[in-house]
């Protein structure tokens, strides 16, 4: 069993991480979408949500900024409660594809197949399986519930929106050569927008804690106390996010961190140690596999100085 962790020990590696990386400059915003170029690259906040509903933050944390990758977890959660893990494995994957989060490639090789839900691939087949009756109650799902993950409501950032659908040329082929191999499961460009309106959720690094502290306890959101999914499928989630949550440099992450995690490229950075906490961070400027360079350092030290990697065995 992990030993228990005392408040003042979080807040310490907490202060440590932020500190240590607020000066790094390394990696560069997202340009492929008009907006990311423009939002500060200085911005840094870290936060902590623990499974008992503690609460830990340093620095920008309350600055919001767009979901964007990282709302395919909480698409896939919506969306497994509704079909079953079986039927999700089954139409989408859970094997990493070894290409860039966008690639067309993946597809091709693969007859279509997505492989797993959070290559952009399989995030728009994943939201084209979301049940409800229309286009818009299908969005209203999607939306409460990224919100009943981070505990209150959540909203579009109209402007993240128009810049992304104007741009977003690539995902329009990408959904298009997915229905030609029959992995589409609605109308195509109505999956097509609401994927792009989910990447456009404005979200902050303490919503990302929470978020993810909501899959840490197995399910329920540890501040608001709601139960938000099942507990069977919270481990499929984790088992996702251990696989490809950062694309072709999730086997980097793992080997540094060793927790499952999700990037998105607004900057944001999320990390789960399951029964214990998640880390929500933010900073704009990526890597070249489109991963917060700073949210990765500071996950990085929180996970070595608090002993969160769940491959090593705990003998206090
Ligand atoms: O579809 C896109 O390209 C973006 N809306 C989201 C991509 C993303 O965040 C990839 N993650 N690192």
């Amino acid at each position: 069993m992990p030993r228990q962790l005392s408040a003042a020990e979080i807040k310490a590696a907490l202060t440590e991480a932020h500190g240590n990386y607020r000066e790094n400059k390394d990696g560069k915003n997202a340009d492929y979408i008009p907006y990311l170029a423009q939002v500060p690259s200085g911005l840094f906040g870290v936060a902590v949500v623990t499974a008992d509903g503690q609460v830990f933050e340093t620095g920008d944390v309350r600055t919001a900024f767009a979901i964007e990758s990282i709302s395919k977890v909480f698409n896939l959660a919506l969306v497994m409660e509704q079909i079953g893990p079986v039927a999700l494995r089954q139409k989408i994957g859970a094997d990493p594809t070894g290409e860039p989060f966008n690639s067309v490639m993946a597809i091709e090789l693969h007859r279509g197949k997505p492989l797993n839900p959070f290559v952009n691939a399989g995030a728009m087949a994943t939201v084209s399986l979301v049940q409800a009756a229309s286009a818009e109650d299908r969005w209203q799902e999607m939306i409460s519930t990224m919100g009943r993950f981070a505990g209150r409501e959540l909203t579009v950032n109209q402007e993240v929106y128009t810049s992304e659908s104007k741009t977003n040329q690539h995902n329009r082929g990408i959904a298009w050569l997915l229905d030609s191999y029959g992995y589409m499961y609605s109308e195509v460009s109505s999956a097509l927008d609401l994927y792009t309106r989910g990447c456009s959720v404005e979200i902050t690094a303490a919503d990302l804690a929470a978020m993810g502290a909501t899959l840490a306890t197995g399910g329920v959101n540890p501040v608001t106390g709601e139960r938000v999914i099942s507990q069977a499928n919270v481990a499929k989630i984790l088992a996702e996010m251990t696989m490809n949550g950062l694309y072709d440099s999730t086997g980097d992450w793992q080997y540094k961190v060793g927790l499952p995690g999700k990037s998105g490229v607004g900057g944001g950075i999320l990390a789960v140690c399951p029964g214990r906490l998640a880390i929500g961070a933010f900073a704009p400027p990526l890597d070249t596999f489109g991963n917060s360079v700073r949210g990765q350092l500071a996950a990085q030290h929180l996970s070595e100085t608090l002993g969160l990697n769940i491959y090593v065995a705990h003998d206090d």
